[in-house]
């Protein structure tokens, strides 16, 4: 087996990749450009003081068997004890080790309603209306004991809803 010889290998490289005549070898034409519908299909940021939340509402009464049909294969019951994230439940955050639920650990209702809207149900993510997220997201904080069973969460009342651990986080950037 011979040794191998970078040396005669990089002049070799640099004459394959040294645009001809100046002008910079084209690319292998991968993908496609991006059409303005699949843009804003995916143009859904919702901001923690809530720019960007769609019309529709949802209580935790209505939100209740959504979880059951959607979610509760996953999280579990009432939020725990399943293959997925607690999402309720466990220590509370005056324990010295509190569990990560929506309670103890989402500074902001409003992104919470960002992350299940774009990536939930994992098996059919975009699969529930704006309403239904919000019913589900409104039955999430009501088991995390943060706002009542039949409020409604909607673009006006989601942002006001007050996380427990809201100032519980260090800001690597100043406060706007
Ligand atoms: C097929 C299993 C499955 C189903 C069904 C499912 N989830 Fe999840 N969920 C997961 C997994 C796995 C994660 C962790 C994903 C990650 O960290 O990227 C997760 C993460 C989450 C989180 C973030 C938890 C955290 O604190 O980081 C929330 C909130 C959530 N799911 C809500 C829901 C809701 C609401 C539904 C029903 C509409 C749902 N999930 C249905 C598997 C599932």
């Amino acid at each position: 087996m011979s040794t191998p010889r970078p040396f005669l290998l990089l002049p070799l490289l640099g004459l394959i990749y040294t645009p001809v005549g100046g002008v910079t070898p084209e690319g292998p034409r991968l993908g496609r450009p991006a059409a303005a519908e699949a843009i804003a299909e995916w143009n859904l940021n919702v901001f923690p003081d809530g720019t960007g939340l769609p019309p529709g509402s949802g209580t935790a009464v209505e939100g209740k068997p959504i979880y059951e049909r959607r979610c509760a294969a996953c999280h579990g019951a009432e939020g725990g004890g399943g293959s997925a994230d607690e999402l309720a439940g466990g220590n509370g955050l005056t324990s010295a080790h509190a569990d990560k639920t929506i309670g103890t650990y989402w500074p902001y209702a409003t992104t919470v309603f960002d992350f299940i809207r774009r990536a939930m149900p994992l098996d059919a993510p975009r699969s529930l209306s704006d309403g239904e997220v919000y019913a589900v997201t409104a039955y999430l904080l009501h088991i995390n004991g943060i706002i009542g069973a039949g409020d409604p969460m909607n673009a006006n009342s989601l942002p006001r809803v007050m996380m427990p651990n809201r100032d519980g986080f260090i800001r690597l950037y100043p406060k706007p």
